[in-house]
């Protein structure tokens, strides 16, 4: 099928370089003849008819821009069949003929059963800080969150030392690793607490103590968010009741979604909206654009609509024994 007019919409949490892979979009698709139309505030907007129709200037000076020009949101009513039924309803009523989707595996899973259910065209760019969708290594905005969260973690560090403190610094990703883990080996973290393990404050306390001993002035421990934020609040207070021990909470939250994009973010998500209209154009769907062994490509969208870990606990072992 020789497709001639597409949609676009974000969908989920916004991530730096969504709008880079807006404008790659837009300005591949328009160079090839076909026509977008933006969908704004994701699946929600979709199933109340925002439509704006975008142009080579729709998308000019944006590149540099954080979160997302057409805005997103999270939308319960996508996962319910009648919904889509009516969303796909909509898009054809437009002369949409295609969507694609610049979001997380949640957005995917909403896409993938457009297809299945009524074989309507649909493209996934992957696009959130957390990187924790299967079927790619990284996801846009993951580099711009961590470098975000390092500058954080540097201020709080100067302050830290001054003070001879030891904080707890928790960083966004849900349930993903990703961003505790990198965050955690370029800050020099003493500790990296994941989301999924439990806590051993025990273990906490004798780092520290060590440290002290040794002549340390401050110690800096990373903890993932996990499904809700605020768990160091309650690290806090055992390490306060159980250990004595003052240590201080930082929780850099949406912070780390904010921003313009770094040099890595612009450019993965300038191949990948470049590479979904020429996915479409071969009729290559449903499909997601992935980063894989440091190069994009297309894999299938039924493998990535789940959730994926990439948990290397090897980095955390990595902190500990450089900080030792
Ligand atoms: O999925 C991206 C993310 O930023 C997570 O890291 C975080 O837990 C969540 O979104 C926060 O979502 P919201 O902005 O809807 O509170």
């Amino acid at each position: 099928m020789a497709f001639t007019h597409i949609g676009l919409l974000c969908s989920g949490g916004d991530a730096p370089g969504m709008n880079c892979a807006i404008r790659a979009v837009v300005r591949t698709a328009i160079s090839q003849g076909i026509k977008v139309t933006g969908i704004r505030r994701g699946y929600a907007g979709l199933l109340r008819g925002e439509f704006s129709p975008m142009n080579l200037s729709s998308v000019g000076n944006i590149i540099q821009r954080g979160g997302t020009i057409l805005q997103t949101s999270r939308s319960p009513e996508f996962m319910k069949p009648n919904f889509r039924k009516t969303a796909v309803e909509i898009m054809k009523a437009q002369g949409i003929e295609a969507l694609i989707i610049i979001g997380g595996d949640g957005s995917f899973n909403g896409a993938m059963s457009v297809w299945n259910e009524h074989q309507f065209p649909v493209i996934g760019i992957p696009g959130t800080i957390d990187n924790d969708i299967s079927g790619t290594e990284y996801t846009i905005g993951f580099d711009t969150a961590v470098e975000t969260a390092i500058e954080a973690v540097d201020r709080i560090r100067d302050t830290a030392h001054s003070h001879a403190r030891t904080f707890l610094v928790e960083v966004m990703g849900r349930n993903s690793s990703a961003i505790a883990l990198k965050v955690g080996v370029c800050t020099g973290a003493e500790n990296i607490l994941l989301p999924h393990e439990k806590v051993n404050h025990q273990k906490i306390f004798d780092d520290i103590q060590r440290g002290v001993a040794r002549g340390k002035e401050s110690s800096i421990i990373i903890v993932a968010e996990g499904p809700v934020a605020g768990r160091s609040y309650e690290i806090q207070h055992v390490l306060r009741d159980m250990y004595h021990m003052d240590a201080h909470v930082a929780i850099l939250g949406h912070i780390q979604r904010g921003g313009s994009p770094t040099a890595d973010d612009r450019f993965i998500a300038s191949q990948m909206g470049n590479l979904a209209i020429h996915a479409l154009m071969d009729n290559k769907f449903p499909v997601v654009t992935v980063f894989n062994a440091g190069k994009v490509g297309l894999n299938d969208m039924k493998n990535c609509i789940t959730k994926s870990d990439h948990n290397f606990t090897e980095y955390q072992k990595l902190a500990e024994t450089l900080s030792i």
